[in-house]
């Protein structure tokens, strides 16, 4: 083996060892975000089934603040979907931007952690 093949091996070996090093930790995000969907969806379907008027802001604390307790990549897939949401609705339903933007000061405040209770309507039931 010359000099030249030594450094192309060990160039190929780098390129094989540096992504399965990172590898781990991607799957955890992939994880985490695939969850946070979940949990987002989960919020989604339970205000569709609690039909209960003034709840949306505390679903959308909620889904935001469970998707982020899975870990970052919770935190990215709720911040996604809930800009995705948000940006349609002012866009589509004529949904005025203060409400989008008291929508979205909910979901911040559950994806930073808060707790979604600050949000819940009187008389909500206590299943949800
Ligand atoms: C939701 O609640 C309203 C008012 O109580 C009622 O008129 C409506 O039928 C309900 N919708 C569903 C899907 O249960």
């Amino acid at each position: 083996m010359n000099a030249s093949t030594m450094v192309v091996a060990f160039l190929m070996l780098g390129l094989l060892v540096a992504p399965s090093r990172a590898w781990p930790d991607w799957w955890d995000r992939t994880r985490e975000a695939f969850q946070g969907a979940c949990d987002m969806y989960s919020a989604y379907s339970d205000m569709r089934e609690a039909n209960w008027t003034n709840s949306d802001k505390y679903f959308h604390a909620r889904g935001n603040y469970d998707a982020a307790q899975r870990g970052p990549g919770g935190a990215w897939a709720a911040g996604v979907i809930s800009n995705t949401r948000e940006s349609y609705q002012s866009g589509l339903s004529g949904q005025g931007a203060a409400d989008t933007a008291a929508d979205q000061a909910a979901n911040i405040w559950g994806r930073n952690g808060g707790d979604p209770n600050v949000y819940r309507p009187k008389g909500l039931p206590p299943r949800y």
